[in-house]
């Protein structure tokens, strides 16, 4: 079971920052998960649409200009980082996978990934884009089918994962709260990868680990890590 580090290992560092990327890799996770938006003809790294909870900035990320967002301070004195630090922080080190939360221009995050493997050593397949809006899935989809899809959802649809491998996609990539066993067997007789969020249990860890979920996001992946591998030895 792979052990992605939810908005970078967040237990223990600012959600969403360099610092929360370093510690993840120090951890020496899986894959990495992020939040992004496109602000302006930037993506940024930062989870809600208002900067109030994550910095010390009031008001809607939008109404910011990337200049004054830089001076906010996104916890312990971390900045909001582009998508590009992120990835220059990983070259290829782990799987990237990023959440698309509000995004105009599918061309901006296409052309990172796609710069990334030039110039920073990443593999086409480490890379993972998910989103909860399933239209901006099908464009990437359309536009670079070889690209790994996570189809994000937070419920139980009626025919399982159908939506996904309507998707074309790589994984869904689900709620714990909604998912059981006939849901991953639904995904994996389809083909599909099932990881799942946002998951610190260790009771919840064993139970989709019996399931065979192929991996789970978690803010405290140094625990998770220790956890599935003393249930893979038997320990
Ligand atoms: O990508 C998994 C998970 O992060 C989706 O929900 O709200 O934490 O971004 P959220
Ligand atoms: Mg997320």
């Amino acid at each position: 079971m792979l052990i992605f580090a939810h908005r970078g290992a967040s237990a223990d560092a600012p959600e969403n920052t360099l610092a929360a990327i370093k510690l993840a890799l120090a951890q020496n996770v899986d894959g990495i998960e992020i939040d992004v938006h496109q602000l302006d003809q930037e993506l940024v790294v930062i989870h809600d649409r208002w900067v109030h909870r994550t910095t010390n900035g009031k008001g809607q990320l939008s109404q910011y200009s990337m200049l004054q967002l830089r001076t906010l301070d996104a916890g312990l004195g971390e900045k909001v980082p582009t998508l590009w630090e992120v990835m220059q922080l990983i070259a290829g080190q782990c799987t990237l996978n990023i959440e698309v939360k509000g995004l105009k221009d599918v061309a901006l995050v296409l052309a990172l990934i796609n710069k990334a493997q030039t110039e920073l050593g990443f593999k086409h397949e480490q890379f993972i884009v998910s989103s909860f809006d399933h239209h901006l899935l099908a464009q990437i989809k359309q536009l670079q089918p070889d690209l790994k899809i996570g189809a994000l959802t937070a419920s139980k649809p009626i025919d399982y994962a159908l939506f996904a491998s309507t998707l074309g996609a790589y994984s869904v990539n689900t709620d714990i709260t909604f998912l059981d066993q006939a849901f991953v067997n639904d995904a994996h007789q389809r083909g599909l990868k099932v990881f799942v969020y946002t998951v610190d249990e260790p009771e919840d860890l064993a139970m989709l680990y019996h399931w065979g979920v192929d991996g789970i996001f978690c803010n405290g992946p140094a625990l998770a890590k220790a956890f599935v591998s003393s249930i893979s030895s038997g320990r």
